[in-house]
Formats: C-alpha cells, structure tokens, sequence
C-alpha cells in the first residue's frame, strides 16, 4: 500500500514507519522541519515538510503522495512544539495538539476527499480518560470522560471532534494507552527521579501503558486488515498508581516515589493530575486482540518497564 504518515517522526512515527517500510509498503512520512527529512529517508519513507495546520500545505502533500491510506500522528506535544509540560494548564500546554486534532484532522480530511483517499486512521487516547463511574476498566462501548471542569476539558473536546470526524468517514481510532519505550516518558521519568512525582492519597486511579513497538504493531494491523471503528490500543493489565509509579521509579533507578495529600498534589500538580491518580479509569485491549488478531511483545508494563523503558 501507499501510506501516508502525517506526524512520522514523532515517538510513536519513528517506529511504525520503519515498520510498514519492512511491511514492503510505500511510506511518505511528514515532518514540520526540512533537517529531519534526512531522518525519514534512512527510515527508508520518503519525507516531505508538511504543516498540518495550514490547509494547503496539506492539500499539495496529499496529492503528491496519492496515497492508499492516511494515518494521522500529528501531535506537538514534545519541548520542542509545547514548551515545557504544564500540568496545571493541560488546556494550554496541549494547545497546539488540540489544534492539529481538530483543525489538522479536518484539513487531513478535506485533502482525502480532494484526492480521493478513503482510508483513514487517526490517533486517539485511552490511557486513564474513560468514564469516572462503575470498573476502573472500560471498553470501546463505554464513553471516554469529557473532563468537565477540568483544564483539560479542551482536550477531550479536542478528541472527542477527531473521533466523530474519522469515524464519519468510516475510519479508524486507535485510542493508544499512555506510550512508554524511547522517548515516551522521558519527561516522567526525569520527575520520578527527581522525587517530584509522588503518590497522591492512595492513588487508586488507573492507567493503562503500551509499549511504542506494540502500539506499532497494532496500527500496521489495523492498516492491514482494513480494521474500522475505535480499537483501545492498550496493555493487558490496567493498574492503579499505587502499583505502576513505584514499579516504573524502581525501573528507572530511582528512589521510591513520596506520598502527598490529595490537597497538596493539586497545589502542586493541579486538578486534572490528581483526577487522574485517585479517579482514572483504564481500558481493556480485548476487543484489538480479538478483532487485530494482535499479539503484544511486552503484555504488561511490568515486562517492558523493566527492560524497554529508554
Ligand atoms: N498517547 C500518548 O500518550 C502520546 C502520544 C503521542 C505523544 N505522547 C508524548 O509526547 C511526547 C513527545 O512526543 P513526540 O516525540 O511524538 O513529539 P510531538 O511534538 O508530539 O510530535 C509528534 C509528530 O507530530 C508532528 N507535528 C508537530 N507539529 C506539527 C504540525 N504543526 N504540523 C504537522 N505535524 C506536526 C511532529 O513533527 P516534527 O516534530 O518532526 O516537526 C511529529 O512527527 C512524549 O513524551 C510522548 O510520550 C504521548
């Protein structure tokens, strides 16, 4: 197939076009910045600059391409687009990304349409977002938490306009667990062995993990396959903070994380950090696995913190 990665040398990028490139598909793979276009061809993709916010740059890329496929992984994520992560100001520190979910996805779509492409596959989020009621387990049949009243509300919405967007052309939503492996988490592992990333209360709230390969894995299957609908590309085993951040601290050599009150986290880290430690939901994989026919190589974050975290 002829695949076109929007966002292709970003953590997750980095590793699934190399991966559709052996696959024996034809990648292009888009960045914003000319000195990373050597970067993609030793992926073995072709490159080409490509801002994702402006509606022709878009347009002339697709076109070019003509690709079979698009998959949307633009984010900004990264110092280099967001600046420093800013816990507090969810809504702000992940400005730009709520633009290329919004804006990006539309323009992705409009170029689709214009060059008559119609397999989409776009990049969502299922890490600790699922509905604050009932298990602290959701599926795909479950609503994701909008965040009401939280900073991060504008992300959801953000999520929320790309996932009726792709699934209004019969695509396909792959809702990606919290990402670790190269890259991932540098930014909470540098926290963890600070200290300045600590339990809160009894951090009972649930995250779900995929490893970068495995999240891999499971887009080339989905392209594969013509898989449609939403797919929580996740680990098997959803865990409360209680048990991942001392386990991912000893992985990363550091010491035990501190335990905070509740009141002080949000002085500290703000609303929407401490939703997530006490009240977050995880998500099951059943339905990828099922449906992907999709084998993990780290099944459990327990495995691959241990020996894949950098
Ligand atoms: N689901 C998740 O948990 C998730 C998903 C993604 C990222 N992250 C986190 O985000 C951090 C860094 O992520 P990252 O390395 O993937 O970087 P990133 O800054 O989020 O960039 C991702 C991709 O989007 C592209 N991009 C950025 N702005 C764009 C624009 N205006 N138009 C078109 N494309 C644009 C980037 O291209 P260039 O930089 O080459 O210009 C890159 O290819 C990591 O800590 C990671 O864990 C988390």
């Amino acid at each position: 197939m002829r695949i076109f990665v929007a966002g292709g040398t970003g953590v997750l990028g980095r590793r699934l076009v190399p991966l559709l490139v052996a696959n024996g598909h034809q990648v292009t793979a888009t960045t914003t910045s000319a000195d990373k276009l050597g970067d993609v061809e030793r992926m073995g993709a072709v490159g080409v600059v490509m801002d994702g916010l402006d509606a022709a740059s878009v347009g002339t890329a697709v076109a070019a391409a003509r690709p079979d496929v698009i998959v949307n992984q633009m984010t900004a994520i990264s110092v280099a687009h967001a600046g420093k992560p800013d816990l507090k100001h969810m809504d702000r520190w992940f400005g730009l990304t709520n633009r290329l979910r919004t804006e990006g996805t539309d323009h992705l779509l409009a170029a689709a349409a214009a060059s008559g492409v119609t397999r989409f596959v776009a990049q969502g989020y299922a890490a600790w977002n699922g509905i604050r009621e009932g298990g602290w387990v959701k599926t795909e049949d479950d609503p994701l938490d909008m965040l009401d009243g939280l900073p991060a509300h504008a992300n959801s919405l953000a999520i929320q306009h790309l996932e009726d967007a792709v699934l209004g052309v019969n695509g396909t939503v792959l809702r990606y667990g919290a990402l670790y492996g190269p890259g991932a988490t540098d930014d909470q592992v540098e926290l963890i062995r600070k200290r300045q990333y600590p339990l809160v209360g009894k951090s009972t709230g649930y995250s779900s993990w995929v490893h970068l390969d495995d999240a891999a894995s499971a887009t080339a299957l989905a392209i594969e396959q013509d898989a449609r609908g939403v797919f929580d590309i996740v680990d098997d085993e959803p865990a409360p903070a209680s048990q991942w951040l001392p386990y991912l601290a000893a992985a990363a050599g550091a010491k035990p994380p501190m335990r905070v009150p509740v009141w002080v986290a949000r002085m500290m880290a703000g609303d929407t950090a401490v939703m997530m430690m006490t009240e977050g939901r995880g998500f099951s994989n059943a339905k990828a696995k099922r449906e992907l026919g999709w084998t993990l190589r780290y099944p459990s974050w327990r495995d691959g913190f241990r020996e894949a975290l950098i």
